[in-house]
Formats: structure tokens, sequence, C-alpha cells
């Protein structure tokens, strides 16, 4: 049997925050977590308490740290395809404004889908492996970041069969932090606050509007050229679920998207992790 991971030491689990950051996740097999004990587990590395997350029907209210995510009515996500985004990039207070927010992401498998692909991408590699001009060029953009429309929810999401009222109803749902507006704007290329490597933190369905070197651009051609920098095989891992499969990835390192269910049993937990104090605790 493989090792229970939720058997480690302290000593070990400093070791697994310490590679979470070093390589962007880390991925086990065959673990077997009840829900109270995936909590304890994501409680060693740090906070579980989401700041947007807790009341939702998809929190169990005995656990309410973890969100089933799964395609059957009401859970967290739907079916619909995913794509690139990290988690936590508009909807988090942090220090009284809305913010990003720096945290791993926890999902263990439960049921599964075997045509379901999870990809996670590795955008600080992807970034500090560009020549040295080019890196400089993206130190100078900047971008305003939210929920536009469908977001990250692709077209799948709203087939053009649904009329307009099913469409906004369904959208209203997750569009839940107030606009960006006007010239407010964050740059893309940022540096961790724990791990203090540069990366390109921004999720390309997000953009309103684009800033280099504080004059206006235009944003297709911005979202063209951050596509070829980060959808490249070499800093790609694809996964599909299999129960007892636990992945956690820290959200400022990696991107993720994720393909259509069929299979509606497919079931992961997810639990979001604040990993502030986790290196130096
Ligand atoms: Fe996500």
């Amino acid at each position: 049997m493989e090792k229970q991971i939720k058997d480690f030491t302290d000593e070990e689990m400093l070791n697994e925050a310490t590679r979470i950051l070093t390589e962007g996740f880390t991925l086990y097999y065959d673990q077997q977590f009840t829900m109270g004990e995936l909590v304890e587990y994501c409680g060693r590395i740090g906070s579980t308490d989401d700041d947007m997350l807790g009341y939702m029907q998809f929190n169990p209210e005995e656990h309410p740290d973890i969100s089933i995510v799964s395609p059957k009515p009401d859970m967290l996500l739907g079916h619909c395809d995913l794509e690139w985004h990290s988690n936590g990039t508009v909807h988090h207070v942090v220090d009284g404004v809305w913010e990003h927010k720096e945290w791993l992401i926890c999902l263990y498998c439960v049921d599964y889908c075997p045509d379901t692909v999870l990809s996670v991408s590795n955008n600080r590699d992807a970034f500090l492996e560009l020549p040295e001009e080019e890196k400089q060029w993206w130190r100078g953009v900047e971008v305003q970041l939210n929920n536009n429309g469908g977001s990250i929810m692709g077209q799948y999401w709203n087939p053009p069969n649904k009329s307009d009222a099913a469409k906004t109803a369904r959208m209203e749902k997750y569009v839940q932090a107030p606009k960006h507006e006007g010239d407010s704007r964050m740059p893309v290329v940022n540096t961790h606050p724990i791990g203090g490597q540069e990366f390109l933190y921004w999720q390309p369905p997000l953009i309103s509007k684009a800033w280099h070197n504080g004059e206006r651009i235009d944003i297709k051609p911005l979202q063209k050229k951050f596509d070829a920098v980060i959808n490249r095989t070499k800093y790609i891992k694809d996964i599909v679920f299999r129960p007892g499969d636990i992945l956690i990835m820290d959200q400022f390192y990696t991107l993720h998207r994720r393909s259509p269910i069929l299979d509606k049993n497919r079931e992961l937990w997810r639990v979001a992790i604040d990993y502030k104090h986790t290196i130096d605790k």
C-alpha cells in the first residue's frame, strides 16, 4: 500500500510544503481520506477557512471548509470546460480591498470521469525561462482583471439555445466580486510573497484592460502573446484523476484548466489553504 500522507510527521509536512513551493504542486496516489481527515491534513499546512466559501450549497454542513466539485446540480463549477486560470484572482478581500491572495488549492478525488483532464501549467518556469529581453517586456505590462461575463467558464457553459434570462441567472451565481474600474490595475509580473521568485500572474479570460509602460494596449494580441508563453507542453502536466489521487497546487506559480466532464459521477473534494506562515512557523 502507498504511504499515507495523512501520517506525515511534522518534518515531512514541512518538507511537503517546501516541495509545493519549489515544484508548484505535488500529487499522490491511493490516499485514503475522510472529509474530516482531509481538512485536518490541509490545516497542518495553513488555515483552511476560505473567506468566500463555506456557506454555499456545495459546502457540507459538517465540513464547511470542503467544497464539492461535481457536475451534479448546484455543486461547484458544473460540467463545462474551464479555461486557464488560478483560483482567487478577483474574489478575495486582502487588507480591505479586492485583491488576489496567496494560497494553495487541494483537490482529492472521490469518484472519477476517465474523459476529464485537469491540466496544470507551471507559469513561473514558463516565465523564468524566457529570454531576458522578453522578461523585461513583460515587467512593463499591467492589467485590470474582472470576471468578464462567462469568465473561466468558457463557451460551453452557455449553449446558444439558452435564453438570455437563463444565461444571466447562471452567470450571476459566479460573479461575486465588485468590478475593478477606471485605471485600477496590477502588474502581470509579480514576486511570490513566500517563494521570492518572479512569475506571470494573470488569467487570460479575466483581462478587461491592459497597459505597457503606462500606455493602453490592445488585449487580444496580448492574450495571444501570453498564450505562446504558457501553452507549451514542457510546462504542462495533464492529470486524469482516479479515486485516492490528491493534488495540492500553488495558485501563484501554477495555472490550471479542465476539459468538460462526461461522467456525472466525478467528484472531487476541494480545500483552499492559506499558507502565508507555513514555511516559517
Ligand atoms: Fe480552478
